[in-house]
């Protein structure tokens, strides 16, 4: 347990939404898993488009589901990302237009975990990622 939620489970769920991923263009698959303060998981992958610039990362994904629900309060989101072909799993940092979408609506203590696995895993906070964001 993490701060009250099972960070296992929540990576589990990270691993779950990159099966989804659409990225023939990259080949690199990411999942993320967001969690809300009410307790609902919402589940994101990147999904690739031929003009490059259309594509949306797993993070983006999965707060803009999370925001047309009408959620904006958010406890964590855990990220997993690899190449197709990876033999073994790397630590998948969130971009920077996705720590800013993060920003828009977390507080510096929103949780970030990146995971290689429900076993190992990193955890940052918002504040750490994103210092000095910017905001209106
Ligand atoms: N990607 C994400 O899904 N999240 C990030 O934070 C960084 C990058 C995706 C976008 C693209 O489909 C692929 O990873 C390679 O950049």
């Amino acid at each position: 347990m993490v701060e009250g939620f099972d960070v296992r489970k929540l990576i589990l769920q990270a691993f779950g939404a990159r099966t989804k991923a659409y990225a023939p263009y990259s080949g690199f698959c990411v999942g993320a898993a967001l969690l809300s303060a009410q307790g609902r998981v919402y589940p994101g992958c990147n999904i690739e488009n031929a003009s490059y610039g259309g594509t949306v990362c797993a993070e983006r994904v999965a707060f803009f589901r999370a925001v047309q629900e009408g959620e904006r309060d958010f406890t964590a989101i855990a990220i997993v990302g690899a190449p197709n072909d990876a033999k073994a799993e790397v630590y998948a940092y969130p971009c920077g237009i996705c720590r800013q979408v993060m920003s828009e609506f977390c507080d510096e203590d929103f949780m970030i975990i990146v995971a290689k696995s429900p076993e190992d895993f990193r955890v940052y906070s918002l504040g750490e990622m994103l210092p000095h964001g910017f905001a209106l």
